[in-house]
């Protein structure tokens, strides 16, 4: 997807089905900033990990078969950029008017998508500081969102001592 390349290293195991935590901590797409602290700060993200985060955006679209919302963020969503943070300072966004779960829609086309809970990443003077630095540099945000994937793959995960981290050649 043309995006950083991404460390991984072995070591997440499968657990039994009593082992998963309960429903309800996943981030709710309609709700905003202080939410979105609640449930990032308490795995021990900081703003500018949540904001880099939320740039996987770039990537997929929302389905009315699945979450109820619908459409792509982007208008490239299989290739990784910073897309979705220039969109979101760059366009404007209004409410979509349909029979569906609230959420945005760019003025200008009618195409994108943006869910309360990514608009509220402009709504936070913090949040918005981080998206502007995103929307103007590129290579800072592959730098920080490598880092930050990495982080939020790796949480929890009891790797043995000396597991090195493996990085895959690509052809890019
Ligand atoms: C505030 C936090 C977040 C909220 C509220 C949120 C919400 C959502 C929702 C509602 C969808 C649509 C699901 C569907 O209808 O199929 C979605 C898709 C997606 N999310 Fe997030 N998300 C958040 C954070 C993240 C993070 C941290 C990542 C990865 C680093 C991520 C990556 C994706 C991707 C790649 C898709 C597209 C999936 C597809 O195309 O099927 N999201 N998200």
């Amino acid at each position: 997807m043309l995006g950083p390349a991404i460390p991984y290293r072995p070591g997440r195991q499968d657990r039994d089905v009593a082992a998963c935590t309960p429903d309800g901590r996943l981030p709710d797409a309609s709700k905003a900033q202080d939410h979105i602290r609640n449930i990032f700060y308490r795995m021990g993200f900081n703003d500018q990990e949540i904001v880099a985060l939320a740039g996987a955006h770039a990537l997929g679209r929302c389905h009315t078969d699945r979450s109820g919302y619908d459409g792509p963020w982007t208008f490239s969503p299989t290739v990784m950029t910073n897309d979705y943070f220039k969109l979101l300072i760059e366009e404007k966004w209004q409410w979509k008017k349909w029979n569906g779960p609230k959420q945005y829609e760019d003025k200008k086309t009618k195409s994108l998508m943006m869910l309360p809970a990514d608009i509220a990443l402009i709504q936070d003077k913090k949040f918005t500081e981080w998206v502007k630095k995103y929307a103007a540099d590129n290579d800072l945000f592959f730098k920080d969102f490598a880092n930050v994937i990495v982080k939020l793959f790796e949480l929890g995960v009891p790797f043995k001592e000396g597991t090195e981290r493996w990085v895959f050649k690509t052809s890019a």
